[in-house]
This record gives structure tokens, sequence and C-alpha cells, in this order.
């Protein structure tokens, strides 16, 4: 696992979206996994400067998004699909129909799963994986306890979650108790992954990320080849690259 630390936020986007952009590059097919939440939105904007520049194509890219509120409608403003299409989506030449967010609004939650495990797989699986980390380490919906293995399936939400979420909601009991999340195994198939800490409420979730802590699902990530933390000084107190 590589560890990079920067001064500020805006240089971790800088440097992600530099990644990114460098991988679409590259190979202009690639099939990116992303984050919702606030960490990314400093990369997807500079993607969106990248792109409106004419220095970024996104047309032959694909996109399967991590996870997704359950059971909410594509089209509620808090839904994640909702939210990768007025930051990122709506903003850059990607066809609409190569991006994926799990099916919220699906009647059979697992026969959902399946098809989005089916649909990676048919894309080729995922070239480059972008994550967040969330206060307790979890990635994606991927709580403390989930397998290794696991795949993309349904979760309970833990009460730590529900509280880190409800920020964004008018009351804490509006936030879906249930979602939809690519599983540790499905992240640990990207064949590149990339995660960004930023903040100090995520020192301890860097911590035990880097220290192997099994109580923190992001762990799992120690298991591969190609991973880069990208963090910030506020994040990254007291430990050094
Ligand atoms: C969202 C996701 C989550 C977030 C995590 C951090 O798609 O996968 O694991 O990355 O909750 O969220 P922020 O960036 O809002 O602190």
């Amino acid at each position: 696992m590589k560890l990079e630390i920067y001064d500020t936020y805006e240089e971790v986007s800088e440097r992600a979206a530099a990644i990114i952009a460098a991988q679409i590059r590259e190979k202009p097919d690639t099939v990116l996994g992303l984050p919702t939440g606030e960490t990314p939105i400093g990369t997807y904007d500079r993607l969106i400067r990248e792109y409106e520049s004419g220095k970024l194509d996104f047309l032959h890219v694909t996109t399967f998004n991590l996870d997704e509120y359950y059971p909410i409608s594509p089209c509620d403003v808090q839904s994640y699909r909702y939210f990768m299409n007025q930051h990122l989506f709506l903003h850059v030449n990607v066809p609409m129909d190569a991006t994926h967010v799990p099916e919220g609004s699906a009647e059979d939650a697992d026969a959902a799963c399946a098809a989005y495990e089916k649909a990676m797989r048919e894309a080729g699986g995922v070239d480059l994986q972008v994550l967040g980390i969330g206060r307790n380490g979890h990635i994606g919906f991927n709580e403390p306890g989930t397998a290794p293995d696991s795949l993309t399936h349904k979760v309970t939400l833990t009460q730590d979650t529900i509280e880190a979420n409800s920020r964004l909601f008018n009351h804490i009991s509006e936030v879906p108790t249930h979602a939809l999340t690519m599983g540790l195994g499905t992240i640990l198939r990207a064949k590149k992954i990339i995660i960004l800490i930023t903040g100090k409420n995520k020192q301890n979730a860097l911590r035990q990320l880097l220290s192997g802590d099994a109580d923190c699902p992001a762990s799992v990530l120690c298991g591969h080849s190609d991973v880069t933390v990208l963090c910030d000084r506020a994040a990254a107190e007291g430990v050094t690259a």
C-alpha cells in the first residue's frame, strides 16, 4: 500500500483527479468504480474542468458506483444516483447508459445485486476503483464485521453511519436504514485502487487502515497489490509517509 500525504484537501483532490485522468487517457474505455460523499466532490470538480477544457474525454468510459440507499427512487435528491448526476455525470460526456448505480428502487434487492455483479463482470471488471472512507473505517457501506470476500449485497446501516449521513437530511429519521453496496470482495477485484482520506474526523480510520486493524473494513485493502492512500495533513496527523 502506498501512502501519499498532501497539505490540503485541494491537493488531494488535484492528485486524485490526475490519477483518474491519466487512467482514462491511457485506456479510453476505462471502467471506473466511484464513491459518493463529501470527499470526492473536489476530485469530480477537477475532472469536470479537465473535460470542459477539452483535455479529457469520457465518451468510452463506464462507471460503477459503490453503493446506493435502499429503497430509494433514482429521482430522490438524497439518492446516490442523483448525487452522481449532479456532481459528475451531467457535466461530462460519459454516456448515461454507461453509468451504473446499484438499483435502489428494485423490488428484489438480491436479484439487483446479482445483476450488478454480472454487469461489472461483463464490462471487464473495474480498472480503477476510487474510495472514500467512513469514520468507522467503512468503504462503500461495508461496516465492521463484513466478510472480506463479500459481493454486492443489501446491508442494514449502523447507527454511526446513519448519524454521519444525517447531516445531509432534514432529520435523522429520514435517513434510509438499508443500502445496496459492492462487497469487500467486489472492491478487491479492481485492478487498481485509490482511497481518499481527508479531514480530522478520519484520523482514526486512517490509523486503523495503516495498522491493518481487523475491526476496520478498509483494512482488507492491505491484501491488494495496487492501492494508493491519498490523505491530507489533517487526517494524517502523527503519521509519516
Ligand atoms: C459513498 C461511500 C462511503 C463514503 C464514506 C465517506 O459512496 O462509499 O463509504 O466514502 O462514508 O463519506 P464522506 O466522503 O462524506 O466522508
